[in-house]
């Protein structure tokens, strides 16, 4: 358990919130740990109807904690808990609605390609540096942004890193709605209450038969996961990793 995630019930809603914010949300083995399991007591618990994600205002999320893979990078352990993490997501019954403000780098955007509904304010930039990294697209991202985005718009993002405003977003098909700061949670919550109030078993259905065939999903997570920590290990990620770890900021 850890204090940087806090799990809420209101009604039939878990909500799952990233609340780190000197570090802008990035997500620490702990942090995955603690998301994995509410994922999966919400999901055994007939009482809750959907999950939401949110983070802090103005980050979503930075991505990984960039010490923690630093550490993978230079022979030490860790990386089960992100797996983890990844599959019990692909895995989630139930359906998934995610607020986002700010950042979202990394998994801040791959999450969201898990999302049934990701609402985000008009200032959320996605970004995925992978290949800047030396690491290559996970969560499913190599299978599920070139269904979502198309081709292209799949590989500015996951190749080229090139950040995504959120109008684009809205237009590229990976979030439904685009809302004002003050109301993204009012927002996030209503939808989250309307899901909830639907037949459970009929909504179930009807969602996983829109869905990415599950079992492909998975494959295709475990082949990104292999040449993940593969990557970790390379000098092109470690010297990135370094690079990051030890800039000097402007003062
Ligand atoms: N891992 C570890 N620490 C991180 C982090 C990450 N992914 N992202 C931000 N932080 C830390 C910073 O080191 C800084 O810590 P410090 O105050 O102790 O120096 C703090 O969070 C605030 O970040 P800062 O860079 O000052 O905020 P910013 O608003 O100027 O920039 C980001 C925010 C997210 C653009 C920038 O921090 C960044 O690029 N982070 C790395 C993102 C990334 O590559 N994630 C992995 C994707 S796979």
């Amino acid at each position: 358990m850890t204090d940087h995630i806090l799990v809420e019930r209101q009604g039939a809603i878990q909500i799952i919130r990233m609340n780190r914010p000197d570090k802008k949300n990035a997500l620490t083995r702990a942090m995955y740990a603690t998301m994995s399991e509410a994922l999966a007591e919400g999901d055994a618990d007939p009482a809750v109807r959907v999950h939401v994600f949110l983070g802090v205002p103005g980050a979503f999320s930075a991505g990984n904690d960039l010490a923690d893979f630093l550490v993978i990078a230079t022979g030490g352990e860790g990386g089960n808990e992100v797996w983890d993490f990844l599959v019990a997501l692909a895995k989630t019954e139930k359906p998934i609605v995610s607020g986002v403000d700010g950042i979202a780098v990394g998994i801040g955007t791959t999450l969201n390609l898990h999302c049934d509904l990701t609402f985000a304010t008009p200032r959320t930039v996605f970004r995925t540096p992978f290949v800047d990294l030396g690491l290559v697209p996970e969560a499913g991202s190599s299978l599920l942004a070139p269904l979502i985005l198309g081709r292209q718009a799949a590989f500015a993002l996951l190749g080229l890193g090139e950040g995504l405003s959120a109008e684009r977003a809205k237009a590229a098909g990976l979030i439904y709605e685009v809302v004002e700061e003050s109301a993204l949670e009012t927002a996030v919550l209503a939808a989250a209450g309307a899901i909830a109030a639907k037949p459970p078993e009929a909504l179930k259905i009807a969602r996983d038969l829109m869905r990415a065939p599950r079992d492909e999903l998975l494959a295709r997570i475990k082949v990104e996961s292999e040449h993940f920590f593969e990557r970790l290990k390379s000098d092109e990620a470690r010297a990135a990793l370094t690079a990051f770890m030890t800039r000097k900021k402007a003062s």
